[in-house]
């Protein structure tokens, strides 16, 4: 049979068997290459921030899944989740097209690295993320454990554009400013974020300013440092091969859920 792609709930393909099918709540359009969304959540669906799950789209007998970070906190009615729009890519073609209304499936089992059980207790809590990458870390900086936790939360994002840095900004801005969330955020929270393909942070990588020390002195904080920071990584290979080697080159080791290290990488979205 071949498959009918819509950016409809398609009825013409039954509800695959063992997979929640939810009801699209929202969507938010950032540039020709981003969006987000958010859809309902399935009462018994229980996760920890900075988890991914796989999600898909009832368009096909067979539907093509990919592993999507969970973007909104443990405590949210609702899921959220923020995408690339990949030309003539299986999942994100069509998924780009949802409407409020509309259904998508996710399997049941959420799971990843880029959580606080897979790190040792620390002081500072470093996230470095680069386009997307920033999604799971839109869970962890919504998660108030995350501030009992740790004194201070470093986010940071590289992008190629100014506009692709919008989601992040936002997030930032109603986290600190979110009834339930001020009161554990407090000043806790500290943002950087550069563009590296025009402006006044052209060619600033987050890999660059770690090296030259402007990442510290912009936010007016002391360098890394293993003994009291903990670090996760989340975005394209390269840059998590170098931001992994700047961090081995200060000590830091990685972690996993079943041992704690002082950083942790998700290797799920990469090709
Ligand atoms: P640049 O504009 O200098 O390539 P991409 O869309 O290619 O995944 O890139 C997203 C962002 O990540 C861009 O700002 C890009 O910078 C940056 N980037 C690409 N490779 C690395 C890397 N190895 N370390 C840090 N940032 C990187």
């Amino acid at each position: 049979m071949s498959s009918v792609a819509t950016s409809e709930a398609n009825t013409a393909f039954p509800i695959p068997a063992n997979v929640f099918a939810e009801t699209v709540t929202a969507v938010k359009h950032y540039t020709d290459r981003l969006f987000s969304f958010r859809m309902t959540r399935p009462q018994s669906f229980r996760f920890r921030s900075g988890e991914f799950v796989m999600i898909g789209l009832p368009n096909a007998e067979k539907p093509v899944y990919r592993a999507y970070s969970i973007a909104s906190p443990a405590w949210d009615e609702e899921l959220e989740f923020f995408s690339i729009k990949v030309p003539g890519g299986p999942l994100t073609e069509h998924l780009q097209k949802i409407k409020v209304g509309d259904t998508v499936l996710m399997r049941k089992k959420p799971t990843g690295t880029l959580v606080h059980d897979a790190l040792l207790p620390g002081k500072r809590l470093f996230l470095f993320s680069t386009g997307t990458g920033i999604a799971p870390f839109a869970s962890v900086i919504r998660d108030p454990e995350t501030y009992e936790k740790f004194e201070q939360v470093i986010l940071t994002q590289t992008c190629r554009e100014n506009a692709e840095l919008n989601y992040g900004r936002e997030l930032v801005e109603n986290t600190r400013n979110d009834e339930l969330m001020s009161e554990f955020v407090g000043d806790k929270l500290l943002f950087h974020a550069s563009a590296t393909r025009e402006g006044e942070t052209r060619g600033h990588r987050v890999t660059t300013l770690i090296e030259n020390g402007k990442l510290f002195s912009d936010l007016g904080i002391e360098p890394l440092n293993p003994e009291t920071d903990r670090a996760m990584i989340c975005g394209s290979m390269a840059m998590l091969r170098e931001i992994e080697g700047l961090l081995q080159a200060r000590g830091f080791e990685e972690g996993a859920n079943n041992k704690p290290g002082t950083y942790v990488v998700e290797r799920a979205f990469v090709d």
